[in-house]
């Protein structure tokens, strides 16, 4: 992001779940820079290092602490330990998300079951836990990750309904809950990513001759992919007071992908 944009969250406490990889390290970093103190929220503990060693560098605290979303008891113990360590939480921003393609008709029940509860109940039970916090604080800022997926049927098509299906609900869910915390202090928006380079992406997108990759960058009128950090502009503005009467709602960053 442009560095002629300055944003200040000096002394904020940011929570981001999936923030040791991808597109919550990103999103961690672009707090950072701004000066909020980071807590990682995740379950690849060996990337831990890695990611707090990128927070660091901008002179913030940051804690990794291991967190499996879908577990109710792992989210409250996650919402406890930060409420100890900094007596309050600013921000959440709900990244965490996985996917597993299958044909609709071929899809087990278990990887339907795990990514509806990884995307979806995961995102519900950080905005439960960690809302609660925000509601007896008097206020604060949530910004899911959803994706474009969440709006549109990809090509092909991809053979992916239960990760389309969690992140429409994710959306929905951003909408329910703006809607009920509105008149006390929280507001909750969604961002909607296109394709964007990760280590989620990276394999299908190094290999050129993909069909998918080539429907991907095809279909998007910008004519390339994402770079992780091109999400940081928008959860800074969804968490700041430059969007105070913004809440409920979801943009898509997808170089154009969703107005076709
Ligand atoms: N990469 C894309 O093209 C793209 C597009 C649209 C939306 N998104 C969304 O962006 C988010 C980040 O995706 P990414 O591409 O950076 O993926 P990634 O696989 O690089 O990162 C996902 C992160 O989520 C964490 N995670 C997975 N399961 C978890 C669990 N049960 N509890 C806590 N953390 C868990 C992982 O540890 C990892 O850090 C996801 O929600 C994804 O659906 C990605």
């Amino acid at each position: 992001m442009s560095d002629s944009v300055k944003f200040d969250f000096s002394g904020k406490t940011v929570i981001v779940t999936g923030a040791e990889r991808g597109i919550g390290l990103e999103l961690a970093r672009g707090f950072a820079k701004c000066g909020a103190n980071i807590v990682i929220a995740g379950i690849m503990d060996e990337e831990f290092p890695n990611a707090e060693k990128l927070v660091k560098e901008y002179g913030v605290d940051c804690t990794c602490i291991h967190t499996d979303v879908s577990d109710e008891a792992s989210v409250k113990r996650l919402a406890a330990l930060v409420k100890e360590k900094y007596g309050r939480i600013d921000i959440l921003v709900n990244n965490a998300g996985i996917n597993k393609l299958a044909p609709a008709e071929a899809m087990p029940l278990e990887v339907w079951q795990r990514i509806l509860s990884v995307n979806l109940t995961g995102t519900f039970l950080m905005c439960r836990e960690v809302g609660s916090i925000m509601l007896e604080q008097g206020g604060g800022n949530i910004v899911n990750i959803a994706s474009m997926s969440g709006l549109i049927v990809n090509p092909l098509p991809q053979q992916q309904c239960a990760y389309n299906s969690s992140k429409a609900g994710v959306i929905m869910l951003t909408k329910c809950l703006a809607n009920e915390w509105a008149k006390r202090g929280i507001r909750v928006n969604a961002i909607a990513p296109g394709f964007t380079r990760t280590p989620l992406t990276r394999k299908r997108l190094d290999t050129p001759d993909d069909p998918a990759v080539k429907k991907w960058i095809g279909g998007t009128p910008m004519g390339r992919v994402a770079e992780p950090e091109e999400m940081v502009g928008l959860a800074l503005y969804f968490a700041s007071d430059l969007s105070s009467f913004t809440t409920g709602t979801y943009l898509p960053v997808d170089g154009g992908y969703t107005c076709l």
